[in-house]
């Protein structure tokens, strides 16, 4: 195995490429080369990834694919596909592409796919009824991390599937002002909470999960009424006990399901209650597709591969360590905090798998927002500023709440928007275009800023499971390459043990004097107000 992927002859050739090719502008590589746009493009089904306006050539991908080689991609291609533990540090193997395997999926997943249909009809048909003899109108997901946000996600961006009489719901934050504002305009004769933890443990959810309880209680006056109003998805059956939730009640799922790769799973039960099980099996369709296709296909053609590719190279050879992501497509406004569990809890990392300190950056900030809307607020600085971002811009050929005279514009601005980072404008081309000579400088546009353009035919639960599986398995292709473990996430561990800490101390309950002075100090400030 090869430890160190920057000691490798594939690494230094590109060491040595990127002198030639990273200082080249894209205005100068697209001239060179007219047909850049089917050179440096892929596609999968109808799926399009047009990669022409990064900064490298097609000699750059050549040298990138031999480095996948070098890294031995194939071979932890299987390591996953086989259930080895490649999760090494918590000794777990990594099953999410089990969850959507279809009629290959283990018998486990089926019985739990089955009984989510078996519930989700309930709900649907009106046979479920709350404590009043009610329907259920309202479920409310509680979770969060991996247990949120891919589920909200997911259930917002299929709003144009949603069933007209269930209205699914998303609270996460311990902020009280999540749960209460949700509570205040739902009823609890009619709401259903489903509480989505795999571990059952999360501070964030089982607080809020006590006090949705507390609040059907206080209206019910029934302890019996909890069985009728609470679900759970975790892979923790004592600790949903414990809690009441009845062992029917709950959907379970396993720990080689990694929080943020677990909406294939029961913790996907909100997005089936939202959009109805056939579009959530529609969704796992998509995504077994993708799988099939990283799987399967030549590195050449390979789509996550490519992106992953695409990534390390801006990342590690032209430096960019910032990654915008930006959906032209407002049902997918949630998609780069998605992405943002997604790649930056998996890549994350500082040690190898090794345990030693990696030797090069690892996974870029990533961050974004739907367009148009950034275009008012941040892209100045992707126009005009200092740093080098790379960005994907995500395009639906069809639109899928169409409006007349609407999705013509939305298309013209994503495609702008990559032109102009791509190309901008010189001084000379703004003079030509008659700005002041006092303005040119404020009015040129450097360019140069790479980015790739993924289109999807239209936004359906299909296409959806694959853009999400896309990104799942671009983030595993770039932890075999840096060779990270990206199954863990161990980082988060020590916030929440100082919080475990803390918390008595901010009740007055606990000294503060062993604190350092700035911890201790706001404590007082904050007690002084708080009581
Ligand atoms: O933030 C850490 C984390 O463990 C995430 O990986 C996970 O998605 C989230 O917390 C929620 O965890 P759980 O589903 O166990 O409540």
């Amino acid at each position: 195995m090869n430890l160190r992927l920057t000691e490798s002859a594939g690494w230094r050739s590109l060491a040595e490429h990127v002198k030639q090719i990273g200082s080249r502008h894209l205005r100068e590589l697209f001239a060179a080369e007219p047909q850049r746009f089917d050179h440096l493009s892929c596609r999968h089904g109808k799926l399009l990834i047009d990669y022409s306006k990064q900064r490298l050539s097609g000699e750059t991908m050549r040298l990138l694919r031999e480095l996948a080689e070098q890294a031995d991609m194939a071979g932890w291609i299987e390591r996953m596909r086989s259930g080895e533990a490649i999760n090494h540090t918590e000794n777990r193997g990594v099953g999410h592409t089990l969850l959507r395997a279809g009629a290959a999926a283990p018998p486990e997943v089926k019985t739990v796919l089955t009984r989510m249909q078996d519930f989700c009809e309930r709900i649907h048909s009106g046979e479920w009824r709350g404590y009043s003899g009610e329907r259920i109108t309202d479920i409310l997901n509680i979770g969060i991390g991996g247990s949120d946000l891919g589920p909200h996600m997911a259930a917002q961006a299929l709003a144009a599937y949603q069933l007209p009489d269930t209205r699914v719901h998303f609270v996460s934050n311990l902020d009280g002002a999540d749960l209460a504002t949700m509570l205040d305009h739902l009823s609890p004769r009619t709401t259903l909470f489903v509480i989505a933890s795999k571990t059952f443990t999360t501070l964030e959810t089982i607080t809020n999960a006590r006090t949705a309880r507390d609040w059907l209680l206080a209206a019910s006056g029934d302890d019996k009424s909890v069985a009728r109003h609470f679900v759970a998805a975790s892979t923790n059956l004592k600790a949903t006990s414990e809690f009441g939730i009845a062992p029917e009640n709950v959907f379970e799922f396993w720990d080689w399901v990694g929080g943020r790769f677990s909406l294939w799973s029961a913790i996907g039960l909100s997005i089936a209650l939202a959009v109805g099980f056939r579009n959530f099996e529609q969704l796992l369709a998509g995504a077994h597709d993708m799988d099939e296709h990283f799987f399967e296909a030549p590195f050449a053609d390979n789509q996550p591969l490519t992106l992953a590719l695409l990534a390390l190279w801006n990342t590690n050879f032209l430096k960019a360590h910032s990654h915008g992501v930006f959906p032209y497509s407002h049902s997918l406004a949630l998609l780069p905090a998605h992405l943002q569990q997604l790649e930056m809890e998996s890549n994350g990392k500082h040690v190898d798998r090794q345990g030693l300190p990696v030797d090069i950056a690892t996974a870029p900030i990533l961050w974004g927002t739907a367009g148009t809307n950034g275009q008012h607020s941040f892209f100045q600085l992707l126009h005009q500023g200092s740093e080098l971002v790379a960005s994907d811009f995500i395009a639906l050929a069809k639109s899928d709440f169409p409006l007349p005279g609407h999705h013509s514009g939305l298309l013209a601005n994503c495609l702008a928007q990559s032109s102009a980072l791509a190309f901008g404008q010189t001084q000379k081309e703004a003079r030509q275009a008659g700005i002041p000579e006092a303005l040119l400088p404020y009015r040129a546009f450097p360019g140069n800023q790479p980015s790739t353009t993924i289109v999807l035919p239209a936004l359906t639960p299909f296409t959806l499971g694959q853009l999400i599986a896309l990104y799942e398995h671009k983030v595993f292709c770039l932890g075999v390459l840096w060779n990270l473990n990206s199954f863990d996430q161990w980082g988060v561990e020590l916030g929440k043990q100082l919080a475990g800490r803390l918390a008595p101390c901010l009740r007055g309950e606990s000294p503060t004097d062993t604190l350092d002075s700035s911890t201790r100090g706001l404590i007082e400030h904050l007690r002084k107000f708080r009581n």
